[in-house]
């Protein structure tokens, strides 16, 4: 794909490093939703860890039916956006359920899907005490995913129960008053057939738990695009079968596909050289804002880059690390020291993993609104990392 032709014109007006998020992106992304919500009654919920942004947020709190966390710190920022009102579901899983949170976690969310059998003998009773639905998360051992680091399938895998293994639970009665199941297989999907296969070989396998009418809700996870004319007939055909067979209410738990166009990094070009015959650029940006471009080897886009221009010029990130590099881009003429460069459909897994190796600051918060201007609304600055090393109380006679 090549973005010659996209422009961020308000490129120059943010202080770089900048993460900015174009809320009428995400609010294109919730139109795709709102078909999926009206046209096939799935329930949905957004996963939380791609991107924590409050302008998102507030955003989804207002047309989804809920958030999906990962943790005790992102259950409780989900519910402070949510508020108590009733009407939106926080939903929970996680391998790592710590006796000590289990009660905080049972205040917040309304669904928790416990990832063994063990949890779920050690903890069910005690959360469905408190008023919580409890589900089970399945490994339904439909490998979707290349790249075994990302399969949730995997041999051995630590992400929910094997088929085989929940059905004998079922009938030993160790999953007395299971309300829900869960299962989150796939990563970056295009089409939703995988989703449907995954949902035949759960019926196939837990035919029986399905129809004994204890469960009253499955969770299909995320891990796809944007539901499009093209992609939806698989993704009714799962849902509705679901909810017409089994009456069972269907919830889906996007991220990516929420966020990922709405995300822009932003960097400045801070100096020029060739290296070895290579134009090398660095950049006031760093792979470690946005990690998975080290930990997939992936080359993000850029916008001006074509693969057909004449200059080509290795983006390299800000730190010590000689592999901290975007890539090789090539553009219609070489970029100057100061040049604004823009890496678009970085919304998802980017802030949320960045860090301050080297010290180097994270991004500036900027937002879009309906105005199309980007607005400040967080500058990452010396005192963030003294606050992350815990040097609030050391004397600080370096800034006078
Ligand atoms: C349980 C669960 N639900 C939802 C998601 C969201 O996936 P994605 O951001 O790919 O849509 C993930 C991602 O890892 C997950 O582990």
């Amino acid at each position: 794909m090549t973005w010659e032709g996209q422009r961020a014109d308000w490129a120059h007006e943010v202080e770089t490093p900048a993460f900015v998020l174009d809320t009428r992106a995400v609010d294109r992304a919730l139109d795709a939703y709102e078909r999926v919500r009206c046209d096939m009654g799935a329930r949905v919920l957004y996963a939380l860890k791609p991107l924590v942004h409050l302008d998102a947020l507030a955003r989804m709190r207002a047309r989804l039916d809920g958030f999906a966390a990962s943790s005790l710190n992102e259950a409780r920022v989900a519910r402070e956006v949510l508020g108590t009102a009733g009407g939106k579901t926080l939903s929970i899983t996680t391998p790592c359920y710590r006796p000590q949170e289990m009660e905080r976690l049972a205040e917040l969310c309304d669904h928790v899907v416990l990832n063994s059998v063990g949890q779920y003998v050690r903890f069910a009773t005690g959360l469905r005490d408190r008023g919580v639905s409890v589900g089970l998360r399945l490994n339904p051992g439909l490998p979707l995913v290349s790249d075994m680091r990302y399969d949730p399938c995997r041999p051995g895998s630590k992400l929910g129960v094997v088929l085989t293994e929940v059905g004998a639970a079922h009938e030993r009665g160790d999953l007395d008053g299971l309300e829900g199941l869960h299962f989150h297989t796939s990563s970056d999907g295009l089409t939703y057939d995988g989703l449907l296969a995954t949902v035949r070989s759960v019926r196939g396998g837990l035919d029986g738990l399905l129809r004994s009418g204890t469960v009253r809700w499955v969770n299909l996870g995320g891990g796809y695009h944007l539901p499009t004319d093209e992609n939806r007939a698989a993704l009714y055909d799962a849902v509705v079968v679901l909810r017409e067979r089994y009456g069972a209410e269907v919830y889906l738990e996007p991220g990516a596909a929420l966020v990922r166009e709405a995300g822009y990094l932003v960097a400045s070009v801070v100096d020029m050289f060739t290296s070895g015959g290579e134009m090398v650029a660095v950049l006031d940006t760093t792979v470690n804002h946005a990690p998975e471009v080290f930990e997939y080897q992936y080359r993000p886009d850029v916008l001006g880059h074509d693969s057909d221009h004449g200059h080509a010029v290795t983006m390299a990130g800000a730190t010590c690390l000689s592999g901290d590099l975007f890539g090789e881009y090539r553009f219609a003429a070489p970029p100057a020291i100061g040049d604004c460069i823009v890496f678009p459909q970085m919304g998802a897994y980017t802030l949320a993993k960045a860090h301050w190796f080297n010290g180097v600051a994270l991004p500036n918060l900027y937002t879009i609104g309906e105005d199309g201007r980007p607005r400040l609304r967080r500058r990452h600055t010396y005192e963030d990392y003294r606050a992350r090393l815990d040097l609030k109380d050391y004397p600080n006679d370096a800034d006078g």
